[in-house]
């Protein structure tokens, strides 16, 4: 029988924060193995890379979410006990009332009350001598979700309302302030969201059906129970801060249009779907998601190798992205690439892999790819705009990253 391969540390936690999203991507390289053991917060973990290994993890079958995600990431990016830790028809179910928000209809409605926002912010931008393109994407996007998903947001809030989304996605990586400032703004962001969902129940908040208030509010559990109301605040959560966090990839687009400035032109070429190609080469060059965790179901073996009931199993996302056994110069930013892809749900992995429905792959794959295909085409023939000197490196030990200075931009003009 074979044996997994043990990092000699004798416990990486530190390692983890310190190295970043490349950690799990760098020992499978220097083991040369898929698969390999670490100590994390003193318990086992077995880290897969790769997409035969993300073929197995994403097996429902073989594992679960129950007990698998930090408290510290429940309490800042995804809420406690919300959809991403739950198993079986549980979890079915959930998703299906996520799944039922993601139709061509309200992809659109989302796609055009975000094409309206563009316009505006492109309209007051030439009125300002800079623009930081996060933070701006950051309000427009929570703008356009909440529009979207019918919570109503007035005006003096969009700058906090926007700046708590984006702190709950900062937060899942902190540690001291950053984190403490991820829970603060979770906890609002639950409060406010408790008000909507009882409003709706009231009466009080007329919704439209088919919206993310709506259904989420009037969401039945398999035992027949509406969710309680905070477990509604949180879903209501999942549904619009995951948008406003497209602000960063968005941002890397900026980057990549400003780094490699030929692309401009492929982008206006009609006779192909450009902007696909190159969006998915945002998502899958620029760092977001560094690994996804579960626990072994019931005991399996798997080459050779034993995975015992309860073992945490670590994803390694960001590796399995860059794995050259199926992308040819990972480190190269090279959109035309997806023109050979086959589509295969587990070898570009950005926002998990597998089936949406039975398993925990993104929600909001394909409200990702269009609100970044239509992103990317505004900064490139929207507007007219200056890049001036700035630090527009970004920390691969920072989880999430983001080009330091959040991507400046000078002397906007509208083309519209
Ligand atoms: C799950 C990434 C955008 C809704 C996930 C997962 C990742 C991810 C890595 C977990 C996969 C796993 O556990 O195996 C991202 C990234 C996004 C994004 C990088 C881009 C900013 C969105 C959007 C929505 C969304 C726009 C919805 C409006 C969800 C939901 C889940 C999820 C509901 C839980 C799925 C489940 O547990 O079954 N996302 N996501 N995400 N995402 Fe996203």
């Amino acid at each position: 029988m074979p044996q997994i391969f043990r990092d000699p540390s004798f416990d990486s936690t530190l390692d983890v924060l310190r190295e970043g999203y490349p950690f799990l991507y760098c020992r499978s390289q220097r083991f040369n193995s898929d698969i390999f053991q670490i100590r994390l917060m003193g318990l086992k973990a077995i880290c897969l890379h790769g997409a035969e290994a993300a073929e197995l993890f994403y097996n429902p079958r073989l594992f679960v979410r129950k007990g698998a995600v930090p408290r510290r990431v429940q309490t800042t990016l995804m809420g406690i006990d919300a959809i991403q830790t739950r198993d079986n028809g549980e979890h079915r179910c959930r998703k299906e009332m996520f799944m039922s928000l993601m139709g061509p209809e309200s992809r659109e409605r989302l796609m055009s009350l975000l094409a309206e926002q563009w316009q505006r912010y492109a309209h007051r931008w030439e009125q300002q001598d800079r623009v930081v393109l996060f933070r701006e994407a950051q309000e427009i996007l929570c703008r356009a979700a909440c529009a979207w998903a019918e919570v109503p947001l007035p005006e003096p809030e969009v700058s906090k309302r926007a700046r708590d989304f984006g702190a709950m996605v900062d937060g899942f990586g902190g540690v001291g302030p950053r984190h403490w400032r991820g829970k603060q703004a979770r906890r609002r962001g639950e409060k406010w969201m408790r008000g909507i969902i009882r409003a709706i129940r009231k009466g009080a908040l007329p919704v439209q059906e088919g919206t993310a208030a709506h259904t989420v509010a009037w969401h039945r559990e398999p035992n027949g129970e509406l969710l309680d109301v905070q477990m509604a605040a949180i879903e209501l959560v999942n549904a619009i801060r995951p948008i406003v966090a497209i602000a960063t990839y968005i941002t890397f687009a900026a980057l990549a249009l400003h780094e490699y400035p030929p692309y401009r032109q492929l982008l206006r070429n009609p006779a192909e779907d450009y902007p696909e190609l190159f969006v998915q080469e945002v998502r899958r060059y620029f760092p977001f998601t560094p690994f996804v965790g579960a626990l072994v179901r019931e005991d399996f073996s798997w080459h050779g190798f034993e995975f015992a009931k309860g073992t945490l199993v670590l994803l390694d996302v960001y590796g399995t992205n860059r794995d050259e056994r199926w992308w040819q110069d990972p480190e190269v930013f090279w959109p035309e690439r997806f023109r050979q892809w086959q589509r295969s749900p587990y070898d570009f992995i950005p926002q998990g892999g597998g089936e949406f429905l039975t398993g925990h792959r993104c929600a909001g794959e394909w409200i990702t790819i269009e609100a970044l295909k239509q992103a990317v085409a505004f900064l490139n023939d929207g507007i007219r705009y200056d890049v001036p000197a700035q630090d527009l490196t970004y920390d691969l030990t920072r989880m999430p990253t983001l080009p330091a200075s959040g991507f400046v931009m000078t002397n906007v003009r509208a083309t519209g």
